[in-house]
């Protein structure tokens, strides 16, 4: 039996959700990431990914001027990570020395790879569309890479922002 309900109330059946990074970079090279639960495969030949940005992140701003960014799987060891690149802002100075992660240059993009991570996509963007407070950057995959075997994603099993991290199937 169907019950009528908002959207909102709706959209809390999607659960649990993968959670990924998207790392970027400014024109000086200086990196941020965002923390994404919004991202998805798109194509596989070229391969293709694509994540959704609220117009108001600083990532946005960097994705868009730079047509870059590096698609993170991040691993359970990135939890705490995960808070500080998904509640702070790099608009307001530098989150990553906080975050506490590896940082890597990226092999053909600017924007850096995470070590460690269970896989790193680099990415140049191929399309953008506006979708209400968001916009989808569609991008490339360009070079791919993998961290340790036995690294698992981290997941959110519900609307609160906790992660638990699951086993992979
Ligand atoms: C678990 C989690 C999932 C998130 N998913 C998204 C998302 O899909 N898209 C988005 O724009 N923001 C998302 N956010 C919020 C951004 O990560 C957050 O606003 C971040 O501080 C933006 O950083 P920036 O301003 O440096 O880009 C998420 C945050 C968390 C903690």
């Amino acid at each position: 039996m169907l019950k009528k309900t908002t959207a909102g109330t709706a959209m809390k059946r999607k659960y649990p959700e993968a959670i990924a990074w998207a790392t970027c970079a400014d024109e000086n090279g200086a990196p941020n990431a965002i923390a994404l639960g919004w991202s998805m495969c798109t194509s596989n030949e070229p391969p293709m990914l694509a994540i959704s940005i609220g117009h108001t992140r600083y990532s946005h701003e960097l994705i868009e001027e730079s047509g870059e960014f590096v698609l993170v799987f991040p691993s359970e060891k990135m939890v705490d990570a995960t808070m500080v690149v998904g509640t702070k802002s790099g608009r307001h100075g530098d989150k990553m020395e906080e975050a506490g992660v590896t940082l890597l240059p990226g092999t053909v993009v600017d924007a850096p790879l995470v070590d460690d991570a269970c896989a790193n996509f680099e990415c140049k963007v191929a399309g953008a569309l506006k979708t209400g407070d968001h916009t989808i950057f569609a991008g490339e995959v360009v070079a791919a890479h993998v961290g340790p075997e036995d690294a698992r994603r981290i997941y959110i099993p519900g609307g609160n922002r906790q992660f638990s991290p699951v086993e992979p199937v």
